[in-house]
């Protein structure tokens, strides 16, 4: 007989942990639709006491789908697994992976899907990852601007980030290029049929077919409204905690308030659809 599941919220807006599973082996057909809806419900879960191997972490990331390879993964990548993107800083760090809110890779033609990071050396305090409602951020705008803001569209460009990232590891190679491309200020999602604003610090650059000057005010105003701390919940990473979060409708920021003690982990990441 399986195990009992259980899924218990962290806010009613926000996320959820779920006990009862070992994701090292195969889930079964009832377990895996009891984890995809508890995604959609709660957009992000929460799993404790994961001691996965490499191969066993992909295995759970490709029941969701096909595996994305990182566009930066020379800096974070780790040799023979270009799915697995490692998240390190330590006292040599000057920034740390996702250190501001964003949804990972959103410069992407396709920006995943989800990402299920797993932690397997935490620091002694600190190193929470906060994660916020998207839906929620576009619920509670006014009618007037979810309608101004329906018909924009925004450049996401990988490079400031993953160019600053690159000189400071010293492998910044000026031939390389990031991908950009741009996207709906308010996205559809696929699953839910739900709007989310789709607007995040690290990669949104600007917004089209307005002046500078209109650009700035409006993704001014929509960085402080997706940092409401309402939207929010946060989590406190123990060694192999597993976090799985849906890109489509929220964004994360990774505290990084433990320098210069470790915290390290593998990302397997899930491809995901042109935002629409
Ligand atoms: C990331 O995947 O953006 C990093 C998240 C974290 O380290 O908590």
């Amino acid at each position: 007989m399986e195990p009992a599941i259980s899924i218990v919220p962290v806010t009613p807006l926000i996320g959820a942990e779920v006990t009862g599973l070992d994701l090292a082996r195969p889930l079964s057909d009832n377990e895996l639709g009891l984890v995809r809806q508890a995604l959609l419900d709660h957009l992000v879960l929460f799993f404790r006491g994961q001691d996965l191997t490499i191969e066993q972490h992909k295995a759970f990331g490709r029941l969701f789908g096909e595996l994305h390879i990182h566009p930066a993964r020379d800096r974070n990548g780790i040799e023979g697994h270009p799915e697995i993107l490692h998240v390190k800083a330590g006292p040599e760090s000057t920034r740390v992976n996702g250190d501001d809110w964003h949804s990972d890779v959103s410069c992407d033609a396709e920006p995943p899907m989800g990402s299920i990071l797993r932690l397997f050396e935490v620091p002694p305090s600190g190193g929470d990852t906060l994660f916020a409602n998207m839906y929620a951020a576009h619920d509670a705008l006014s009618a007037p601007m979810q309608a101004f803001l329906s018909g924009l569209t925004a450049v996401h460009d990988g490079g400031p980030n993953y160019i600053d990232r690159a000189r400071r590891a010293g492998i910044y190679k000026p031939d390389k290029v990031f991908p950009a491309h741009e996207h709906p200020v308010v996205r559809t999602h696929p699953e839910t049929g739900r709007k989310a604003l789709f607007v995040n610090r690290i990669f949104t650059q600007s917004i089209v077919g307005v002046t500078r000057e209109e650009s700035r005010a409006i993704l001014d105003f929509l960085f402080q409204h997706i940092a409401r701390p309402d939207f929010q919940c946060r989590f406190r990473w123990e060694k192999d905690s597993v976090a799985f979060w849906d890109n489509r409708c929220t964004l994360h920021h990774a505290m990084w308030d433990y320098y210069p003690e470790v915290r390290q982990g593998y990302r397997v990441t899930i491809k995901g659809d042109r935002p629409v």
